[in-house]
């Protein structure tokens, strides 16, 4: 009945933005040498798998999320040999490394484009979706793209508007048209033969799109691809899958990644993201954290995929905030609160993704001006609500709280002014808090948030229950506490953590108590969480594991 549990079941995922994580040679980019040589130090914390950002060749309009040759690599970022000297190195270590997969869109200078583009009796043509304009002339209907401006782009050489749902230079793939569907899976076969382990799939809820009828999210095409893909590149290989999806919720998400539907094995959810979003605004207008609507959706789907599916666990990736500075405490309680919120996702059902940087409790950015962002998104939106009229200071204001480049500021490797990532100038600036934030200062400091999300993730390999309890929630209204069990065969693990900078009171349930052995415990020594009341310090985290009765 029970299958074998696949590779990579207990292990901890590590996101590498390549741009951002280690610069060998100097010139203000990360490149793969980089990430060779602090591989180690992902080892050390335990990391079984990488999920490694697009390092192909790319103009770089969104940092390589607009790839102009899928079977290359960008020469900023290094060579192909390079490339497989990192999957060697990683594999080497026991780590496992997965690729980002690009494939809602390509880039405006993809050879596939630039053919497209010229000549509308190119078979490339078609591997774009095409509209003639409307009778005046303009674009064919009015909807607009993610990263603000028209949907539409229009292209003078073939006279005939593109679909481009994020930015101009990021064209939609036709996936209606089966060379491109072939294209597309010749090239995933090709990087598995070289070693890669899996793919993170960018966006791969908009593949199945059908534009005309305005069903773009989660299209009516979406996993026909999605089984055909497996038939023709994942099916009998010992890989693992992730899908980005903005649009899944509990009621589509075994569709992707149900046992028996052979399409995915986990997908990224982002609906206790969006939780904390404005109605209108979006993440423009961040709302402070309501804790009790935000454990419920993590409960949501913890329960949602017990028994079949499985879920990512993750807070921080390279389009969000960091975790710290948007759920957490950048004053007093900024370790505490940082291992507060590790503590409450890693140990939940799932596979933990961590964002490089967030196991030292990096912080958002700091930007107060325009000119020190980089991000498409950003800059498009700026464009648009200064053409609107709108006030800039407010949108400078919740850019600070939720852009993207808050995450993507180097890695603070050490405190030298280079931060340990570039002897050069590095393209984005440099948080200037890696005077105290960085590895080299936690490395061997058994208190830091770096030694905390190494126990975490070791805990994980040494304990079934982590990978395979059932999660029962706790205090599910206590607006401070985040509370929940997880129960295998005989043991309990009882989870408790204040997500608060003040102290906090409960009652204690006997279901969520726990005595044997402390496994976590951040602010002072605990032995046990007894039935009954209890007093919880600032962003105190505590762990025990205990038997079932
Ligand atoms: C995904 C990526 C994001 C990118 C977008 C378009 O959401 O994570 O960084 O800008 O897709 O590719």
């Amino acid at each position: 009945m029970t299958r074998q549990a696949p590779w990579w079941l207990d292990r901890t995922a590590y996101q590498i933005y390549p741009r951002s994580f280690a610069d060998a040679d100097g010139d203000g980019v990360g490149d793969i040498p980089g990430i060779i040589g602090r591989l180690d130090h992902l080892a050390d914390l335990g990391i079984g798998l990488i999920w490694l950002s697009p390092v192909y060749a790319s103009p770089m309009a969104d940092n390589g999320y607009d790839i102009s040759n899928y079977q290359d690599i960008a020469p900023e970022y290094g060579t192909l040999e390079d490339f497989d000297r990192l999957v060697a190195e990683a594999d080497r270590r026991d780590i496992g490394i997965i690729m980002d997969l690009v494939v809602n869109h390509s880039s405006d200078q993809h050879p596939w484009f630039l053919a497209a583009k010229q000549d509308r009796a190119s078979p490339y043509h078609d591997y774009y979706y095409w509209r003639d304009p409307a009778p005046d002339g303009g674009p064919p209907d009015d909807r607009r793209a993610y990263f603000g401006g028209p949907v539409w782009t229009f292209v003078p050489e073939v006279g005939r508007y593109v679909f481009t749902l994020f930015s101009p230079q990021q064209p939609d793939l036709n996936w209606q048209n089966p060379a491109v569907r072939n294209a597309i899976y010749t090239m995933m076969r090709w990087w598995l033969d070289r070693g890669v382990r899996g793919f993170r799939m960018d966006v791969i809820d908009l593949i199945g799109k059908d534009i005309d009828r305005d069903l773009i999210v989660e299209g009516p095409y979406l996993h026909g691809f999605l089984q055909e893909m497996h038939r023709e590149v994942l099916a009998g290989r010992d890989v693992v899958t992730v899908g980005e999806s903005w649009n899944v919720t509990r009621e589509t998400a075994l569709l992707y990644c149900g046992r028996d539907r052979k399409e995915l094995d986990m997908v990224f959810q982002f609906q206790h993201i969006v939780a904390g979003w404005d109605a209108k605004h979006g993440k423009w207008r961040p709302q402070p954290l309501d804790l009790v609507a935000f454990k419920k959706v993590w409960t949501d789907w913890q329960q949602a995929l017990e028994g079949d599916g499985w879920n990512s666990l993750f807070l921080n990736n390279h389009d969000l905030p960091r975790s710290v500075s948007r759920y957490g405490d950048t004053g007093k309680w900024r370790d505490r609160s940082a291992k507060a919120l590790a503590t409450a996702i890693h140990l939940m059902r799932g596979t933990p993704f961590v964002f490089q940087g967030e196991e030292i409790g990096m912080t958002n950015a700091g930007f107060t001006r325009i000119t020190q962002y980089r991000d498409i998104e950003l800059i498009h939106m700026h464009r648009e609500i200064r053409e609107q009229g709108l006030p800039e200071h407010q949108f400078l204001e919740g850019a600070a709280v939720t852009a993207r480049d808050n995450a993507r500021t180097p890695m603070q490797w050490d405190a030298s002014p280079g931060a340990g990532f570039t002897t050069g100038d590095p393209w984005i600036a440099i948080n200037p808090n890696n005077a105290t934030i960085n590895v080299a200062a936690q490395r061997d400091d058994p208190m830091s948030v770096l030694a905390h999300y190494r126990h975490l993730i070791a805990l994980r390999k040494q304990h079934d229950v982590i990978v395979r309890g059932r999660f029962v929630p706790w205090l599910e209204d206590h607006p401070q506490i985040w509370a929940y069990t997880r129960e295998w065969q005989n043991e309990r693990l009882s989870v408790l953590c204040n997500i608060s900078s003040q102290p906090a009171h409960a009652e204690i349930p006997a279901g969520l108590a726990g005595s044997r052995t402390c496994l976590i415990c951040t602010a002072h020594p605990r032995e046990a969480i007894p039935a009954g009341p209890i007093v919880l310090d600032p962003w105190e985290a505590v762990v025990i594991l205990g038997d079932l009765d």
